[in-house]
C-alpha cells in the first residue's frame, strides 16, 4: 500500500492506495469519532461490496446502516440527495456519525455534499470504486450534485477525513468505465507533466488489460498531482482550474445531451481533443501535437469527436461553467504538451473551426 498526504491549510487526510483494502477496517479506524457510520452506496456497487464492507465493521463493533440509491448521473440531483438525508433522520444519525462513500464519483459527490450539509457538517470517508474516483472525484473535496442547466452547480467544497483507493474493486469496472477514468489520469499528463503523458501512451495497451503495476502507478502519479494542485488551491482561485481542462466543453456534451447518455469521462476525452485543437488555432501546439492527444483519447478507448450541437447552443451550455467571470467564458487550453493554462475567450470563429471539425 502507498498513501499519499494531502496537506492544506486547516487539514490534512491520508490517501492510501493499493489492493484488497476495503475490509482493513484499521485505515478507517483513526478517523471514526463515533463507532457509527452510514455507508453511501447504489445499486450497482451494493451487491459486490457493502456486505463486505459491513461484516468488517461489525468485527470491528462499529455499528453501521446503508442508504443504496439509484445508479447513474441522471440520478446527480435533489430527490437522491434526500434519499440520503431521509435515511440519516430515520435512523438518528448524529452530527458525528461518519458517511462513508463506496462507489464511483456520483455517490462520491452525493455523499460529500450530504456530509456539507447534514447538521451542518458530518465526517465523511471516501472508498472509491471506479477509476476516474480512484483518479480524481474522491480527492480534493469538489461536492456536488448536477442541475438540469449545468453540470455540478449545486455543491460546496468539503474535505474527506481519508481516501481508500483499493484497486482489486476495479477488477468488477466495466470496460466503457475504465477507459472513462483513463480521460481523468490523460488529463494530468497533458495539463503538467510531459513525461507522464510519454509514459501513458507507451503504456496505454497494458492500462487497458488492468495490469495491476500500471494501473497502481497511474493512480499514484494522478493523486500526487491532484493532492499538490489542490494543496496550493483548494477552492479553485487560481492553479486548480487547470484540473478543469476539457470540461468547459464535457460539461456542456454532458449537460446538453441529458446527464447520462455520453459518460463523464467520454465527455472530457471529446473535450481535450477541442481543447487541444483550439490551442493549435492559438499557434501554441502543432498539428503533430493534436495528432498525440487525439490518438492517446483513441487509444484509450474514447470517443474523440463531440456530437454535433449549433454554436449557439455549445456557448448557452458552456456560458453555465463555473469558471465564467463577468460573462467570459474562461477555457482550459495547452501552451505545450504538459503545460496548461487559462484562456479567457476564444473568437467565435475558432470556436466554429475547432467544433465543426472534431464533431
Ligand atoms: P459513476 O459514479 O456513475 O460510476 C460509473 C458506473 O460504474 C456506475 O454505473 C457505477 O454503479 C459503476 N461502478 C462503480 N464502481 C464499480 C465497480 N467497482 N464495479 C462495477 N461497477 C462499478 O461515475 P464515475 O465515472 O465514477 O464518476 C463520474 C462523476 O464524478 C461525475 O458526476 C463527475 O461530475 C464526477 N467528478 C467529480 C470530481 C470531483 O472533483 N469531485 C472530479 C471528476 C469527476
Ligand atoms: N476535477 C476538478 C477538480 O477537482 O478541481
Amino acid at each position: 500500500m502507498i498513501t499519499l498526504d494531502l496537506i492544506l491549510p486547516d487539514t490534512r487526510y491520508p490517501i492510501h492506495i493499493g489492493r484488497d483494502l476495503l475490509e482493513q477496517v484499521e485505515l478507517l479506524l483513526p478517523h471514526l469519532p463515533l463507532p457509527k457510520v452510514a455507508i453511501v452506496c447504489n445499486e450497482t456497487v451494493a451487491p459486490l461490496y457493502l456486505a463486505r464492507l459491513q461484516q468488517a465493521l461489525a468485527q470491528h463493533r462499529i455499528e453501521s446502516f446503508s442508504v443504496v440509491l439509484p445508479d447513474g448521473e441522471q440520478h446527480k440531483d435533489w430527490n437522491t440527495l434526500n434519499l440520503i438525508f431521509d435515511a440519516l433522520l430515520s435512523r438518528n444519525a448524529e452530527r458525528k456519525t461518519t458517511l462513508i462513500a463506496l462507489g464511483g464519483g456520483v455517490v462520491g459527490d452525493m455523499t460529500g455534499f450530504a456530509a456539507a450539509c447534514y447538521q451542518r457538517g458530518a465526517p465523511f470517508i471516501q472508498i472509491p470504486t471506479t477509476l476516474l474516483a480512484q483518479v480524481d472525484s474522491s480527492v480534493g473535496g469538489k461536492t456536488a450534485i448536477n442541475h438540469p442547466q449545468g453540470k455540478n452547480m449545486i455543491g460546496a467544497f468539503y474535505q474527506p477525513k481519508a481516501v481508500i483507493a483499493d484497486m482489486s474493486l476495479l477488477d468488477t469496472l466495466p470496460e466503457r468505465e475504465l477507459s472513462a477514468g483513463l480521460a481523468e489520469v490523460i488529463k494530468y499528463g497533458l495539463l503538467g507533466d510531459a513525461a507522464f503523458l510519454g509514459w501513458l501512451e507507451e503504456n496505454m495497451p497494458r492500462l487497458r488489460a488492468r495490469d495491476p503495476d500500471a494501473l497502481q502507478h497511474a493512480v499514484k502519479r494522478s493523486c500526487e498531482m491532484k493532492a499538490d494542485i489542490v494543496g496550493q488551491d483548494e477552492k479553485e482561485q487560481g492553479v486548480r482550474a487547470l484540473l478543469n481542462l476539457g470540461h468547459t466543453f464535457g460539461h456542456a456534451i454532458e449537460a446538453g445531451l441529458g446527464y447520462g447518455a455520453w459518460l463523464h469521462g467520454e465527455a472530457i476525452g471529446a473535450g481535450m481533443v477541442l481543447a487541444a485543437a483550439a490551442s493549435a488555432e492559438l499557434g501554441w501546439l502543432s498539428s503533430s501535437d493534436v495528432e498525440r492527444v487525439r490518438g492517446l483519447v483513441a487509444a484509450a478507448g474514447l470517443p474523440v469527436k463531440s456530437p454535433r450541437m449549433p454554436l449557439t447552443r455549445w456557448l448557452e451550455l458552456m456560458s453555465h461553467d463555473k469558471k465564467v467571470e463577468a460573462g467570459t467564458i474562461r477555457f482550459v487550453l495547452l501552451q505545450q504538451l504538459g503545460r496548461a493554462t487559462i484562456q479567457a475567450g476564444l473568437p467565435s470563429a475558432i470556436l466554429e473551426k475547432i467544433l465543426d471539425r472534431n464533431s
